[in-house]
């Protein structure tokens, strides 16, 4: 019987994290496989001592990419691989990857990297953003999610006192998607296809995300939605991604931005589909 872990971080109290990796280990014991729950700082990371029992592979929910790194070391297949876990994590970094490869997206823009003391204004960089996006703009933390760390800034004293406030933290300009204005959609890919989607709006933000008082419901992807969610994923290298898309002036896709860890139980409550299942299906296939 093939064993696997299932890794999350224990270090955040919300429950939602551990509720992932009991979806993925239902989903695992459906496919006959042995599956452990682990938090992070459960496995001890004992770099220079030699781990015994080593599962065949590892489903990684969390974004301890120094763990992943090291499980990957020891020669176990970790999902996703500890890279894209990184690129992902890092919206700046994905950003880049994603315009490199073409993927239709909004206008974005990255932020230097500043210490605590340096003075935004008349640096030049911060005045030309804002003539380059105009406002509104949005601002986007690299780091984040549920929509805690992304700012929709109308002024200019909101706009020099959001990246005030920013320095020493990554973080990128972006063209506000007004047409996208509280609606997205939220595509889960595993490997090279679409295993569920869920539109998602909110009456009372600009933000769409569930845990910000957005509301699901499902959708009938369109040929278009599905080609540049699979696109995205491919791009920063993701078997399993959440990809968010926006919709532009005219409904085309636009990538938001694409999840390593996506969360699959708000999908399964309004879809019905466990994503897991397909994760699993689809790491068995390629360790084969
Ligand atoms: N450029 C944008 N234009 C319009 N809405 C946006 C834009 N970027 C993000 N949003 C909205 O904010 C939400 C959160 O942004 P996202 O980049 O997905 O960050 P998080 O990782 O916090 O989910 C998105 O789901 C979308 O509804
Ligand atoms: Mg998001």
């Amino acid at each position: 019987m093939k064993k696997c872990w299932i890794i999350y971080n224990g270090s955040l109290v919300n429950d939602k994290f551990r509720d992932q990796a009991e979806l993925v280990q239902e989903a695992a014991y459906r496919a006959r496989i042995s599956a452990s729950i682990y938090k992070n700082y459960e496995v001890f990371m004992d770099v220079t001592a030699a781990i015994e029992s080593l599962p065949d592979f590892v489903v990684f929910l969390d974004k301890d990419i120094v763990l992943a790194t090291f499980l990957k070391s020891l020669g176990i297949p970790v999902f996703n691989d500890p890279e894209v876990i990184e690129r992902c994590d890092n919206k700046t970094k994905q950003a880049i990857t994603l315009a490199h490869d073409g993927i239709p997206m909004p206008r974005t823009i990255v932020a230097p990297k500043v210490y605590r003391n340096f003075t935004i204004r008349d640096s030049g960089y911060y005045e030309r953003v804002l003539e380059e996006l105009g406002l509104p703009m949005i601002i986007k933390e690299a780091r984040g999610s549920f929509g805690m760390n992304v700012y929709l800034i109308e002024t200019e004293e909101q706009f020099y006192e959001k990246t005030d406030s920013l320095r020493g933290v990554d973080h990128l300009f972006q063209e506000f998607i007004d047409s996208s204005r509280g609606r997205d959609i939220r595509v889960n890919v595993v490997g090279d296809r679409v295993v569920a989607a869920m539109y998602r709006h909110s009456e009372t933000d600009f933000r769409a995300n569930i845990t910000n008082g957005g509301i699901a419901e499902t959708i009938e992807l369109t040929e278009a939605q599905i080609e540049v969610a699979l696109r995205a994923a491919k791009s920063v290298g993701a078997v399993f991604a959440g990809v968010d898309l926006l919709f532009g002036v005219n409904e085309e896709p636009l990538v938001c931005e694409v999840n390593a860890a996506a969360h699959i139980r708000n999908i399964y409550n309004v879809t019905g589909i466990n994503v897991a299942d397909a994760m699993i299906e689809y790491i068995l296939e390629v360790i084969a």
